[in-house]
């Protein structure tokens, strides 16, 4: 049975442009996967904890010399990562928060992206170890221009950002929608949605 992960991380539930974007990629991908499942976290209904020093060192320590309260510091990290391991596919939705992303998918990041487990380290370069999966990406962002070329565009620390961790733990395949002008003029921003929108409507066939 394949899986989708599905990572929503708007403050707003009611209202969000990059979940209704998200809700969008999810029946693209429903309608190519019959039977498929998806896995919902919601990162503002459900937020994640910072990582603090314990979980760093955790992190570092050698499995065989771990203690139980590193362990511990370490578990929900390892639940995050199961969860992304579990899945055939990663649904990351996200709003643009002062030109990068919302603290609390920084905070999921924090403990997903994380050496020996996402990432390896041969001391020269890193290799990514999640691999063969595909990533779709839906932002929203309240102004206008950050696409390429725009005037914004060298504001954008959102999509660059996101698309290089992904590639960093190991995506090849990530495929990003936005939205601009969500905070616009009433009828561009209903415009802009609406090609957003369709531009998910002819996405080829998502995979799983
Ligand atoms: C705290 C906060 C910071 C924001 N910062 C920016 C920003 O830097 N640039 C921008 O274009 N829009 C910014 N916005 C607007 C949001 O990107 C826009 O409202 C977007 O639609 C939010 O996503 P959502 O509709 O999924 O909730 C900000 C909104 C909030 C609440």
């Amino acid at each position: 049975m394949k899986t989708l992960l599905r990572i929503d991380s708007s403050a707003r539930v009611e209202g969000s442009r990059s979940r209704q974007l998200g809700d969008a990629l999810e029946l693209r991908w429903r309608a190519g996967i019959p039977g498929g499942v998806v896995v919902r976290r919601d990162l503002a209904v459900d937020p994640v904890p910072h990582i603090d020093a314990t979980t760093i060192a955790g992190f570092f320590t050698p499995v065989d010399q771990i203690t139980d309260v590193m362990r511990a510091a370490t578990a929900l990290s390892d639940r995050l990562i199961g969860e992304v391991e579990a899945a055939d596919a990663l649904l990351i939705t996200a709003p643009m928060y002062n030109f990068g992303l919302p603290s609390a998918l920084k905070a999921w990041i924090d403990h997903v992206v994380r050496i020996r487990r996402t990432v390896a380290y041969d001391g020269v370069t890193f290799r990514g170890l999640v691999t063969g999966k595909v990533a779709y990406v839906a932002l929203a962002y309240g102004a206008g221009s950050y696409e390429a070329g725009g005037a914004l565009a060298p504001f954008d620390y959102a999509r660059p950002y996101l698309t290089h961790v992904l590639g960093f733990i190991g995506f090849r395949d990530i495929e990003v929608v936005g939205v601009e002008g969500t905070n616009g003029e009433e009828g561009a921003a209903a415009a802009a949605l609406d090609a957003a929108l369709k531009t998910i409507e002819r996405l080829p066939s998502l995979a799983a």
